[in-house]
């Protein structure tokens, strides 16, 4: 397939920088891109899934919405991956926390994403639940939270395919059985095509609601909150 793509209309493979960060709503890419970069140029409006590219601090990096779940970040990274030369894709992400001890806001670094997903098995073959984050990127993330001094957590994950489980306590199997200590919706395909395209991904994380100490945040408080995942993803503007 050549450029553009059915889901990114970008004409120019130049305009998209080696790095992207992915948020699941756009309209978070549009605060990044209004609020840290200049130079903006906007890459993607198919399906309003905006795509920015701009400087920080003088470096380039892009900017783009995820959309919710594995099937669709699965569109977007494979494309950007495969058909315009994107070497890193760091998510940037909301999660549900699964033990007491993360508190609303805490800022995850996903070493491992667990998941029971097919995704990886249909898109590749690969047939087992856990696929790594990228070793270099998650370097670079701990030396950035040093530098900066945002504390993060680092851990396996849950990616799921389902928000609303009809049980509300299974999410105590993926905590106690297979070690995950928050759950999102996008990590293990993201990985999965980073694996297959031969390229990096890694993904962070604020806690957004707690499933086990039942507390959520509202849209809002998201917002601010988000920043300190924000600063440190751009950190790899280059
Ligand atoms: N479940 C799945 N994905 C999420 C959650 C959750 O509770 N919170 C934020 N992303």
């Amino acid at each position: 397939m050549s450029i553009p793509t059915p889901h990114i209309e970008c004409k120019d493979k130049n305009l998209i920088a080696k790095t992207v960060l992915m948020p699941g709503d756009p309209l978070r890419a549009k605060f990044i891109a209004d609020t840290y970069l200049t130079d903006v140029v906007k890459f993607n409006n198919v399906r309003n899934m905006f795509g920015y590219t701009g400087n920080y601090k003088g470096k380039r990096i892009s900017v783009m919405g995820s959309g919710m779940g594995m099937p669709s970040i699965g569109i977007y990274s494979y494309e950007l991956y495969n058909f315009y030369d994107v070497e890193n894709i760091i998510r940037i992400g909301s999660c549900g926390a699964y033990t007491a001890d993360l508190k609303l806001y805490d800022v995850i670094l996903v070493d491992e994403s667990w998941s029971e997903s097919s995704y990886a098995k249909v898109q590749n073959g690969y047939d087992e639940n856990i696929i790594e984050a990228s070793k270099e990127l998650n370097e670079q993330i701990v030396k950035f939270s040093k530098e900066l001094d945002i504390p993060i957590i680092r851990g396996r994950i849950r990616s799921s395919d389902v928000f609303y489980n009809s049980n509300f306590d299974s999410y105590k199997k993926y905590r106690d059985e297979h070690g995950c200590i928050a759950v999102e919706m996008e990590s293990f395909a993201l990985f999965a095509n980073a694996k297959v395209s031969g390229k990096k991904a890694t993904c962070l994380l604020t806690v957004s609601d707690s499933l086990e100490l039942k507390q959520e945040t509202t849209s809002e408080e998201r917002q601010n909150a988000f920043t300190k995942m924000m600063e440190l993803a751009l950190q790899f503007a280059e």
